[in-house]
């Protein structure tokens, strides 16, 4: 008998930053949680799975790239045979490979592009027909700012963001007559490990864009991501969510 109360949560660049942040939100009511992640070791997830035992939750983690098509493909088949179902899909694994476009090479673009765009397409068509099945789930795909305003740098990046925001509209239109919701949070200026290697001075170029003075923080895009997987939610799709304290709108 399927237990339809315990949510089965995947959510890939679960192991740290904003990933980990929506994992601990999905804590909170007690998910069944998978984390997927590429990092070199097992450090970080390792943390998460510790502190999501700890606040009594039930996780596990697999190391996958997402931009190949043939792991997701074993991963989800690896939890369908033991969960039977995804209730909830968070697309957060994302990379960057900033250098202005002059200077940009065919690796610099095809990594990116892989990993945040394609690895969204590869996970989302894994899990949808299991969910058309149970007529009901919720994909909540993680954009950007730059999707929108684009940042010189970051062609590739803001590429990537801007067609998971078509993807979700796309997706939003095929599955909203099954009761699947799926939306895009697209956060701004995010304080994880993603941010922390930019130098002084491009931090202070962002903290000048953003009215509210300061960066986010990851649990602050977690709360929107989980607001939108939650029944509040049910009659909202193909959305588009800032997290950006004013820096677009
Ligand atoms: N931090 C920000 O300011 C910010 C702003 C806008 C959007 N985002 C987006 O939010 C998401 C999370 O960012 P973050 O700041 O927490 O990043 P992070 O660098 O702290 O974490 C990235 C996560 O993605 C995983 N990952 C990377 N490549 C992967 C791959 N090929 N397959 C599977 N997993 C992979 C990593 O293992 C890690 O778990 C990303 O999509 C990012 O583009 C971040």
């Amino acid at each position: 008998m399927k237990n339809l109360d315990t949510r089965i949560v995947v959510i890939t660049g679960g192991s740290k930053g904003i990933g980990r942040s929506v994992a601990y939100k999905f804590a909170e009511e007690k998910a069944r949680i998978i984390l997927a992640h590429n990092d070199a070791d097992d450090s970080a997830s390792q943390e998460t799975l510790d502190n999501l035992a700890h606040k009594g939750v039930e996780a596990d983690a697999h190391r996958v790239d997402v931009s190949s098509f043939g792991a997701v493909d074993l991963l989800f088949k690896e939890i369908f045979s033991k969960f039977e179902r995804v209730d909830v899909l968070i697309n957060n694994a994302g990379i960057t490979r900033d250098t202005l476009l002059m200077r940009m090479n065919e690796e610099d673009w095809d990594s990116v592009l892989n990993v945040n765009l394609k690895g969204v397409f590869n996970c989302t068509r894994a899990v949808v027909r299991s969910m058309i099945k149970e007529r009901r789930g919720r994909i909540v795909n993680i954009s950007s700012v730059v999707g929108q305003i684009g940042n010189a740098g970051q062609a590739n990046y803001s590429a990537s963001k801007a067609g998971i925001i078509g993807f979700t509209k796309t997706a939003a239109k095929e599955l909203a007559g099954r009761s699947i919701t799926v939306n895009g949070v697209a956060p701004g200026f995010i304080d994880t490990e993603m941010t922390a290697v930019l130098s002084e001075k491009v931090k202070e170029s962002f903290l000048r864009q953003i009215p509210s003075g300061r960066m986010g923080k990851p649990e602050e895009v977690a709360e929107a991501v989980y607001w939108l997987c939650s029944d509040a939610a049910s009659y909202v799709t193909g959305q588009i969510i800032h997290v950006n304290g004013g820096m677009y709108m």
